[in-house]
């Protein structure tokens, strides 16, 4: 049921943003980890859409739909190996998410904001709206969870992996 704060309530708000092309193409490049670059953008969505929904005084549709286009770079970091590069992506990225966005959908202030500042405070100019802010600690939350679950899995696989040689050692 699309009760407020629910799953069905969140989709519901990025469900056009979901079937284009370009958020689509998100699938293809990685952003940390085995994490895509669209999972990471949906996480930051809804832990934005989850926090913005509980507060009337935030404009929880802006902060979801932005949040969502927040890393439509739509490139591949890693294929340029100079570390220049990553510093070079990281304070660029957001313009180019942002050109990107607008072709996506049509953006307002607020959502222009959000996806240009998500960066801060490394892009030097400040957020103009509390969602903006909103979304430097989501997304810094965000890449810290992935990273963490990363390690948890390769952990795990680990494990299992040592457990079953053990057992076909035994069986020799
Ligand atoms: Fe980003
Ligand atoms: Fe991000």
């Amino acid at each position: 049921m699309k009760t407020k704060g629910s799953r069905e309530e969140f989709n519901e708000l990025i469900k056009d943003l979901l079937e284009n092309d370009l958020v689509q193409e998100m699938k293809k490049y990685r952003q940390h980890y085995d994490v895509s670059t669209y999972d990471h953008c949906l996480n930051v969505a809804y832990l934005c859409y989850k926090f913005t929904r509980k507060h009337k005084s935030l404009d929880y549709k802006s902060m979801t739909r932005a949040a969502m286009l927040h890393d439509l770079y739509l490139y591949d970091w890693r294929n340029h190996v100079k570390q220049s590069f990553f510093q070079m992506h990281a304070f660029s990225h957001p313009k180019t998410a942002l050109i990107n966005a607008r072709k996506v959908t049509k953006l307002n202030k607020k959502e222009e904001d959000i996806i240009k500042k998500h960066m801060w405070p490394l892009t030097i100019v400040p957020p103009r709206y509390r969602e903006s802010y909103i979304i430097t600690w989501y997304d810094k939350y965000s890449t810290l969870s992935e990273t963490r679950q990363y390690y948890k899995n390769k952990r795990k696989q680990k494990k299992e992996a040592k457990k079953a040689q053990k057992e076909e050692n035994k069986k020799k």
